[in-house]
């Protein structure tokens, strides 16, 4: 895969707060172990996954979206009427229209933004920054609202042991805002790379509900309204695209592996997370890790990571972080950022 040109376009855009939520309910290894023919040992030797969050009946992608977003805009400490940008990164919307954003938009109050979706799974919310990264740079927004929110509980055939073992509900959020060209703040993004490939559309999919197949009592018995993957294949992809798309990352970023300072990637296989890490040879400390509490979120697994990784101390003012993701689509991501 080749990427497009570098922008030359210097970054005038920073993180400047981010927040995250993640439902009360906890599905634990054991209790699937109840649902479906599975164990513990091997969902944890396979995945790294020892439990999940569950959405609440009644709560919906938007409720998690907009209690990550407030999280989101205290941290920056701005107002829900600073933000002229919100996107939401999310593969399961409340509704097909209107927008999860504006549903967020109307939450927050946030009258000054214009709201929409984006849809590139679990690489959405890298997706998201990179086209707020455009707005911001041209000028014509300030400051955006980013979100990464999905409740794959509700997408997921919990019959099905290849599947329903990986994923989980939450959300994630940050607020990018324009820097002054006056302070010489180095943090920001250094470099994007966003990409996909249409021709593994069948490796990852919810095949039926949309215009395609609509939904008919006959295919919802069949579950094609919940998610279908071909594990191994999507692995495969995984591991490819993203350890070229985080060489790439790197080097546009003018920078080598060795200057990395955290590794927040995608949360849904630590085998594929470690292949990575080891790849670019850094030690385990050096990646982030969630998915043993939240399983595969989807378009939100990112954005909590990171934010866990800010609160906790993992990441560091000066540290340059790695994000990468990769999803249906298939689509994939990686940026580096200087906190
Ligand atoms: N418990 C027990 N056995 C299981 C389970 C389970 N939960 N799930 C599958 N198996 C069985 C299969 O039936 C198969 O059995 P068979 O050989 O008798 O047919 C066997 O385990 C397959 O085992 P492995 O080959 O060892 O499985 P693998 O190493 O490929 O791991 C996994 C499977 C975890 C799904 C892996 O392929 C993977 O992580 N793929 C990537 C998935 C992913 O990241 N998806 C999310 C993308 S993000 C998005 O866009 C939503």
């Amino acid at each position: 895969m080749s990427y497009s040109s570098p922008a030359t376009v210097p970054c005038v855009m920073k993180i400047a707060g981010t927040g995250s939520y993640v439902p009360e309910r906890v599905l634990t290894n054991a209790d699937l172990e109840a649902l479906v023919d599975t164990s513990n040992e091997w969902i944890v030797s396979r995945t790294g996954i020892k439990e999940r969050r569950i959405a609440a009946p009644g709560e919906a992608t938007s409720h998690m979206a907009t209690n990550a977003a407030q999280r989101a805009i205290e941290a920056a400490g701005i107002t829900a009427e600073d933000i002229d940008l919100i996107i939401v990164a999310t593969i399961s919307p409340d509704t097909f229209f209107p927008s999860t954003a504006c549903h967020v938009q109307r939450n927050l109050g946030a009258i000054r933004a214009v709201a929409f979706d984006i849809s590139a799974a679990c690489a959405g919310f890298l997706f998201a920054m990179q086209i707020a990264r455009h707005f911001i740079n041209s000028g014509n927004r300030q400051t955006a609202l980013i979100i990464g929110a999905d409740k794959l509980s509700g997408i997921t055939n919990w019959n099905d042991r290849n599947t329903c073992v990986l994923f989980g509900d939450g959300a994630g959020a940050a607020i990018l805002t324009a820097k002054n060209p006056d302070d010489h703040d180095p943090s920001g993004l250094l470099s994007s790379i966003m990409a996909s490939d249409g021709r593994l559309t069948d490796i990852l999919s919810v095949p039926g509900g949309g215009s395609a197949i609509p939904i008919t009592p006959e295919n919802a018995s069949l579950r094609l309204n919940t998610i279908h993957m071909m594990g191994k294949e999507v692995f495969k992809a995984a591991v490819k695209h993203t350890l070229e798309a985080c060489d790439a990352a790197i080097e546009r970023a003018g920078l080598t592996a060795a200057d990395i300072s955290m590794i927040v990637p995608h949360q849904a296989n630590i085998r594929i997370v470690d292949a990575i890490r080891e790849r670019l040879g850094l030690p385990p400390e050096r990646a982030f890790l969630n998915l043993h509490k939240y399983g595969n979120t989807s378009g939100a697994a990112i954005a909590i990571a990171l934010d866990e990784a800010v609160r906790s101390g993992a990441v560091k003012k000066g540290d340059n972080i790695l994000l990468v993701a990769f999803g249906a689509g298939f689509a994939w991501a990686a940026s580096v950022i200087r906190w």
